[in-house]
């Protein structure tokens, strides 16, 4: 009778005082998900006076600090919100941790102007709790995830990495030329890393950090050329991967294709301390639209530095390679690094001209996660100067039909003396021109852009007196560039004056075509606005050799035979080509001058043909992920009403 005594005290007293809330209930639905990316609804009731500021907050670990929560979203993107009950639809991506999701209300008053976002958007406050949700897991046997593949140095293979909750058993890749004959199979090896591996905050502090999980590397080899082989990763006791396919290299052949972008990211479903880079779902998707289209030919992509954004808040990488997993799982993705990858302020190498350069856009990750996630070709590596595995996916090359393509870091030393730049000339100097008549140069910061990106011209002094006569000397195809989230095309150029393209009959001059092709996904850039010091002169009419510049979204695509290489800019709106220029393999630059582009019409390449119709294909494809996406923009939408992020800049 006495242990029963507080229950009877409480019904009295709930019956005798009106003022008492009835509780608040929150429930989620399903509590076990099958796969990384599937949803969950996510209800409530019995909220008595709704506020625009009330909030959800997502948690994983479940049993996480109030104010650790990896993001949340206004309970006002529900349209029945104002009725005290409603609900909300999440993707959710595994992080190899649990969920729980907690309801907190949140006054005007009670905003702390010391406790902001990257954008100043005030970080919701935590006093007022309401209720918490059951928590949510995801099912044993789903087997590895965050697929993608890569080139190796070796043409006959195909290196596929990716995660796993525990390192407890071996992971295997098994792969064949029959989908339901994986008879090939090869062990990966596997590796992690540390919080204390991480140099800054907020990768190593308490809210940035989670557990990364185990990384498994694996590479199919003695491949025939130009096959599909389908490939499934995992093990007997933690389960299997869905069984994917991709197109062996194959060397014979004299034709190219690539998509290529830089500085995309990834985005979430809800709010988070950093912005994210809603613009990647569009590009994701085109590509795939792309790769759906080719069929049996090969092809990969090219992401040129500033990958996830992650920027030291580690589920983010979760999210970037959940979202690139359709695409990654088909052809190889190469990377190079980027300012949001690496920098930190102790980082190796920083010069005195630097100091202004190389700041924290790492966000205290310090090149790890993006080292250990991928493995390029080449084994280029500089130490972190920690504890930290050192640095590498720095510099390298491969063929692929009738390219060589070569890869960059804008991020570590690049100046002559330094092995980057030793294997920067040799290998320009080295390559068999009859066999890849056309050379691509890769890296993050720009060499030449027109955006008023100030902050950088040292290093690009520097690039322009060391790598340009480089360039130049071994007759470089094209130099793509990142960093600057716009699309910009210069005529052949050495030393800023404009090589001739033989409009007038007079010789031409095969000088290196360079492109800035950062607009993959993240915002942050004004376009091209007037420079600080000159306000009321802004930079239009463009510079003479500046000859296409674009603010759209998108990507480019490389098409080249030997004796012709294409590329094109589509952008994510219409996923209609934009821009484009072609370079025979003497060099010559046969379309994309100044007339061409003049009259802004749009540009149909020989690849729209395989384009045309092919949409439809790839909704189908991506339409797991991205549904909870469409969802999340009307979400997004109906927030944006009580809530304007502020913009600051940031590349
Ligand atoms: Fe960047």
């Amino acid at each position: 009778m006495a242990t029963l005594t507080p229950f009877f005290l409480f019904v009295i007293f709930s019956l005798f005082n009106p003022s008492t809330p009835s509780p608040v209930s929150l429930s989620v639905t399903p509590t076990v998900l099958a796969a990384s990316g599937d949803p969950i609804r996510i209800q409530w009731s019995g909220i008595s006076s709704p506020s625009k500021l009330d909030w959800l907050g997502i948690y994983s670990p479940p049993d996480s600090p109030h104010d650790h929560f990896i993001g949340y979203v206004f309970l006002s993107s529900s349209p029945t919100w104002l009725s005290g009950s409603g609900s909300i639809s999440l993707p959710l991506v595994n992080l190899r941790s649990n969920y729980s999701f907690r309801i907190f209300q949140w006054a005007e008053s009670e905003v702390d102007q010391h406790r902001m976002d990257q954008d100043h958007n005030p970080l919701p406050g935590t006093t007022h709790l309401l209720a918490e949700s059951q928590r949510v897991r995801f099912g044993l046997t789903r087997g590895p995830e965050q697929i993608h593949l890569a080139f190796t140095d070796k043409e006959d293979e195909m290196r596929v990495m990716f995660l796993t909750e525990d390192g407890g058993g071996k992971q295997y890749v098994r792969f064949g030329e029959r989908k339901n004959r994986l008879h090939e199979v090869v062990a990966a090896s596997m590796a992690r890393y540390e919080r204390e591996d991480m140099c800054e905050s907020p990768a190593n502090g308490s809210i940035g950090w989670r557990d990364p999980g185990w990384i498994h590397d694996g590479v199919m080899t003695n491949l025939k050329k130009g096959v599909r082989y389908y490939y499934q990763v995992g093990s007997d006791s933690g389960g299997w991967s869905s069984t994917h396919s991709f197109m062996s290299r194959n060397w014979d052949s004299d034709e190219t294709i690539a998509f290529l972008f830089g500085d995309m990211g990834t985005t979430t479903p809800y709010s988070t301390f950093i912005r994210t880079q809603e613009e990647s779902i569009a590009t994701m998707k085109w590509i795939l639209r792309d790769i759906e289209t080719l069929g049996d030919k090969p092809a990969f992509v090219s992401h040129i530095g500033d990958i996830s954004y992650a920027r030291g808040y580690a589920w983010l990488w979760d999210h970037f390679f959940t979202q690139i997993e359709p695409v990654a799982s088909k052809v190889a993705y190469h990377v190079c690094i980027g300012n949001h990858e690496y920098n930190w302020p102790s980082q190796p190498w920083r010069p005195m001209w630097s100091q202004r350069i190389y700041g924290t856009d790492g966000g205290g990750e310090c090149g790890v996660p993006y080292s250990l996630k991928f493995n390029m070709p080449g084994n280029s590596s500089e130490p972190t100067g920690t504890q930290a595995p050192d640095t590498r996916n720095l510099y390298y090359s491969f063929g692929m039909g009738a390219v060589h393509f070569v890869y960059m870091s804008t991020e570590t030393n690049f100046l002559p003396g330094s092995k980057q730049y030793n294997f920067l000339k040799h290998d320009l100097e080295s390559v068999d021109r009859k066999k890849t008549p056309f050379v691509v140069v890769q890296g993050h910061r720009p060499m030449y852009t027109t955006s008023n990106e100030y902050g950088d011209a040292p290093l690009r002094e520097r690039m322009l007196e060391h790598l340009e006569p480089l360039f130049v000397k071994n007759k470089v195809t094209l130099a793509l560039w990142g960093h600057v989230h716009r699309y910009e095309r210069f005529c052949p150029v050495n030393n800023f004056t404009c090589g001739s393209m033989e409009q007038n009959g007079e010789d031409w001059e095969a000088f290196p075509v360079h492109v800035v092709i950062g607009m993959g996904g993240q915002d942050w850039q004004p376009i091209w606005e007037p420079r600080p010091d000159h306000p009321n002169d802004p930079i239009f009419p463009q510079p003479k050799s500046s000859l296409y510049r674009g603010g759209e979204f998108g990507y480019t695509r490389l098409v080249a035979t030997k004796e012709k290489l294409t590329l094109s800019y589509v952008g994510n709106h219409d996923g209609e080509v934009h821009d484009m220029v072609e370079i025979l393999s003497s060099g010559q630059v046969v379309s994309g001058h100044e007339a061409d582009v003049a009259d802004h019409a749009l540009v149909h390449s020989t690849f729209s043909w395989y384009v045309k119709g092919a949409s439809v294909l790839v909704l189908g494809a991506f339409i797991g992920y991205v549904l909870g996406f469409v969802s999340r923009a009307r979400k997004e939408a109906a927030m944006r009403n009580s809530w304007t992020p502020m913009k600051t800049e940031d590349i």
